[in-house]
């Protein structure tokens, strides 16, 4: 097999809002979620926040320099909705519009295309105060936001994804609570994954609304998952959590359907029409993919299933295969997730919007950070892409998670996923070495060897 891409595949970087921004308090932003929870005490690791972060707010115009030394054809990033919307609704912020206005005509000035996405979990926290994504009014809410965006910027931006991973903080911001808003509620869990399928629905109608030019599609965390044993009790759990996990959004977004399971549970909450909202002609679907799932019966947990935590790994993992995530090296994993959307969604055209993987990456005597554990995932997992590609797939973007260290959630700064290292006091940044590894990737069209 080749490792040459498609002429015109897309290289990108991902970042989002509330982990590189900082500025979380001036210029009029309003509150959101995220800035409520990370300064509440025993949230986050060290009990660090996103107040500063990577200053990108400030240093915009250097970060995207340095997409433009590499050539970096696309950057992915989110809006704060709290910045445009300090209430979530209602009058709009002009001097958080002027930010991302700013941030678009500098990139198309490097000739770099953005992909907007609208959603990465910065909720306002006036909207979470009357139930957030529990609450259906919310889903007019994003709709009247998504509007105001494509309006705004749509003759700069042809690409939007509505959502960043609805299942990420629907089951850990709703049912599991350590995202924010942190809350452990089965009720509201389940009406959390309505809504947010409805307010996917309306907001891309919203944006088609400005221009059919624009092109809409929702990012979806999928993984195929894995019983941690095969008692019939692990097997049940799997089953569970994967429709949870992986077909609650995808399969009404993109086939019309709930998975029968989770129907019988949300059947009261759906309305006429309902599904005809939810299911749009999305353009393409954004795959967010690190590793696979294992799953374990927890009658403890809300839903008597959950992915495992870091020391329930099987005995036999080997330490090298793992991230300093603890997350598993398994690149067929992701070959297998790729295909399954391939099979599953009608051949949907793919932007992978997010993989990669965090190491220490400490900076060695020179000052310089030699990443080379991060290169060789990026080899495998791009060979993966390769192969989806070869079978059909059809991929037209792959965006590397991340271009800066970040704040990693509630995990904080020690997990850092980018392949330019931030100095976290002086905010210096230092590509590393996986940067010139992506630059000469971009180059070539094709994985160094
Ligand atoms: C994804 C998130 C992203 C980042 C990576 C490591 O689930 O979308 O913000 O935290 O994981």
């Amino acid at each position: 097999m080749s490792n040459i891409f498609p002429k015109n595949f897309i290289w990108g970087a991902a970042t989002s809002s509330y982990q590189i921004e900082g500025a979380t308090n001036i210029d009029g932003k309003g509150k959101s979620i995220w800035d409520k929870f990370s300064h509440t005490k025993g949230k986050v690791a060290n009990n660090e926040n996103g107040d500063t972060a990577t200053d990108h707010y400030n240093r915009y115009k250097h970060d995207i320099a340095l997409m433009s030394d590499i050539r970096l054809r696309a950057y992915r990033f989110s809006i704060s909705w709290p910045r445009i919307l300090p209430n979530g609704k209602g009058k709009y912020n002009t001097k958080g519009l002027d930010f991302y206005s700013k941030l678009l005509d500098e990139l198309l000035k490097k000739n770099i295309k953005p992909f907007i996405t609208l959603y990465h979990w910065d909720l306002p926290q006036k909207i979470q105060d009357s139930g957030g994504w529990s609450n259906r009014d919310i889903t007019k809410y994003f709709s009247d936001y998504s509007y105001l965006i494509a309006k705004k910027f749509g003759d700069k931006c042809k690409n939007i994804i509505t959502l960043n991973e609805p299942a990420v903080f629907s089951t850990f911001g709703y049912l599991d609570g350590y995202m924010a808003p942190g809350l452990k509620n089965k009720k509201k869990y389940l009406s959390s994954i309505h809504n947010i399928n409805l307010a996917h629905g309306f907001a891309y109608k919203s944006i088609k609304s400005i221009s059919s030019k624009i092109k809409v599609g929702c990012t979806l965390n999928m993984a195929p998952c894995l019983a941690v044993s095969n008692s019939s009790k692990n097997e049940n759990a799997k089953i569970i959590y994967d429709t949870f996990w992986n077909r609650a959004y995808a399969d009404p977004m993109y086939l019309g359907i709930y998975p029968k399971i989770i129907e019988k549970k949300i059947q009261h909450l759906i309305k006429q029409n309902d599904m005809k909202i939810i299911n749009q002609k999305n353009d393409f679907i954004g795959l967010n993919h690190y590793q696979h799932i294992r799953v374990i019966c927890d009658r403890k947990n809300l839903l008597g299933a959950r992915s495992i935590n870091l020391n329930e790994l099987p005995k036999k993992i080997n330490k090298k295969k793992l991230t300093s995530m603890n997350w598993e090296i398994v690149p067929d994993a992701y070959y297998n997730q790729i295909m399954e959307l391939k099979n599953r969604y009608n051949n949907p055209i793919i932007h992978l919007t997010e993989n990669g993987c965090s190491y220490p990456d400490a900076q060695n005597k020179k000052g310089k950070i030699i990443d080379t554990k991060r290169i060789s995932f990026l080899k495998k997992y791009l060979k993966a892409v390769k192969k989806a590609l070869r079978d059909g797939a059809r991929i037209k973007s792959y965006f590397v998670w991340s271009l800066l260290d970040n704040f990693e959630w509630s995990l904080g700064y020690k997990k850092r996923f980018g392949i330019i290292h931030v100095n976290f006091k002086t905010l210096e940044r230092t590509p590393k070495k996986s940067y010139y590894f992506y630059a000469k990737l971009i180059k070539k069209n094709s994985i160094p060897k």
